[in-house]
C-alpha cells in the first residue's frame, strides 16, 4: 500500500466525526434504560465483551462507579459458556457489547440473563445481528459498516454509547459534552499530526509499554491491543498503578514507555492526584532507564524531564479528552503498521468476526 489514507481503517477512523449524529439517535432509547433501571430499583451492571469491546466495556465500568458509584462487574463469559453456571443477576442491569453483534459466549451470558429476568441490553454495530435481537434493549453504534479487522469507528462509538447511557442515569453529574463531531474534526487534525512524528519515533520497536490510569486505562489497553494487531509490536498495557505492582520489573534500558496522561478529571481534587501520579510514573520510568513518550494535552506538567510529548487536543473533561484520545492510538498505530510495510485491515491470523466460548 503507498500510503496509510489508503488504507480501511484510515478511512474508517476518520468516519467516527461524522456519525457522532447518527449515534444520538439512541437517546430516547437509553433514557428508557436509565428510567427502567431505575423502577425496578436495580443494583449493579454486569457487563460482557471481548477485545477492543471489552475495552470500551471497562470505559463503561470506570464512568459509572466514578462518576456515580453505580457498581460495575467485568463478566466472564466462561462461568456460564464453559463451567455453566448459574449466574445470579436478578438485580443487575446485564450489557452484552460485541461490534458484529455475534459473539457467541457474549450471546450465551445476555440469553441465560434474559431467561433469568434480568433486564439485558446489547451494544453492537448491526442492527440484525443475534445480540441486537436477543437482548430487552438494543443501542445501535451506527457508524456504517467497519471492513478493516481493526476496529476504530466501532469502538469509538461504543465509547460513546456508554458515555450516553451515564448521562442519562445522572445528567447532573456527569458533565456535558457540546459539539462532539466539530470538536473532534478539529482533535483529529492536531492527532494526525502529532501520531506521524510519534509512529516515526515508534515503529522500529519489537516491544513497548502502554500506561494510562482511571478512565485512561481502557484507552492503554486499547493502545496495546491497536499495536499488536496492526504492528505486531509486543505491546503491554497496564493501569499504572498495576504496573508497580510486578510488570515494571521487565523495564530494560531503552524501553518505549508510551504514557497516556490526560492532565484533567473529574474535579480539582482528582485532576491533582491524577497529575501528581502522572509525573510519579513518568519520574520512575525515565529512572529506568526508559524511552518514555507522553501523550498529553499539558506537556507544561512534564517540563524539564527527559521524554518526549505529543500534544493532545486541550480539553476541560476528561471524557472528552477520552474521546480524542481514542482517535490519537487509532491513527498512531495505523500508521506505525504502515511504516512497518504491513497492511493495518488485515493483521495475519486474524478475520474481521472472531467467535469464541
Ligand atoms: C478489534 O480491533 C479486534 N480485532 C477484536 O478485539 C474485536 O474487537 C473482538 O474480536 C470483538 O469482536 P466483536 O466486538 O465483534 O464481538
Amino acid at each position: 500500500m503507498a500510503n496509510y489514507q489508503d488504507s480501511l481503517m484510515w478511512k474508517e477512523i476518520n468516519e467516527w466525526p461524522l456519525r457522532v449524529e447518527e449515534c444520538e439517535k439512541n437517546l430516547p432509547l437509553i433514557k428508557k434504560i436509565a428510567e427502567e433501571y431505575k423502577k425496578n430499583n436495580l443494583e449493579g451492571i454486569y457487563t460482557v465483551a471481548r477485545g477492543t469491546s471489552n475495552h470500551a466495556m471497562l470505559f463503561l465500568k470506570y464512568l459509572f462507579e466514578s462518576y456515580l458509584g453505580i457498581p460495575v462487574v467485568n463478566g466472564n463469559p466462561s462461568s456460564v459458556t464453559i463451567y455453566d453456571s448459574q449466574l445470579q443477576l436478578k438485580n443487575f442491569l446485564v450489557i452484552g457489547c460485541s461490534q458484529s453483534g455475534e459473539a457467541e459466549d457474549v450471546l450465551q451470558v445476555l440469553r441465560q440473563a434474559k431467561d433469568n429476568k434480568s433486564m439485558t441490553v446489547s451494544i453492537t454495530n448491526k442492527e440484525t445481528s443475534p445480540l441486537a435481537k436477543e437482548a430487552n434493549y438494543h443501542l445501535y453504534c451506527a457508524v456504517g459498516e467497519e471492513k478493516s479487522v481493526a476496529a476504530s469507528k466501532t469502538f469509538s462509538a461504543q465509547l460513546y454509547l456508554s458515555y450516553l447511557l451515564v448521562k442519562a442515569f445522572d445528567e447532573k453529574k456527569v458533565p456535558s459534552i457540546h459539539d462532539l463531531a466539530a470538536k473532534l474534526t478539529e482533535a483529529a487534525a492536531l492527532a494526525d499530526k502529532e501520531t506521524t512524528k510519534m509512529a516515526n519515533v515508534l515503529y522500529k520497536a519489537k516491544e513497548c509499554f502502554v500506561l494510562g490510569r482511571g478512565i485512561t486505562s481502557p484507552l492503554a489497553f486499547e493502545a496495546g491491543l491497536k499495536l499488536q494487531e496492526t504492528s505486531y509490536i509486543h505491546a503491554f498495557a497496564y493501569c499504572s498503578s498495576i504496573f508497580y505492582h510486578g510488570p515494571m520489573a521487565m523495564i530494560n534500558t531503552g524501553d518505549k514507555v508510551i504514557l497516556l496522561a490526560p492532565s484533567v478529571s473529574l474535579n480539582d481534587k482528582a485532576t491533582a492526584l491524577i497529575q501528581a501520579d502522572e509525573i510519579k510514573a513518568a519520574k520512575k520510568m525515565i529512572e529506568l532507564g526508559a524511552d518514555l513518550l507522553i501523550v498529553t494535552d499539558n506537556p507544561e506538567l512534564f517540563k524539564g524531564l527527559k521524554a518526549s510529548c505529543y500534544s493532545l487536543s486541550k480539553t476541560a473533561d476528561e471524557i472528552e479528552g477520552a474521546f480524542y484520545l481514542a482517535l490519537f492510538i487509532q491513527m498512531l498505530a495505523c500508521k506505525v503498521s504502515h511504516l512497518k510495510g504491513l497492511t493495518p485491515d488485515k493483521p495475519r491470523a486474524l478475520k474481521k468476526v472472531t467467535i469464541t466460548i
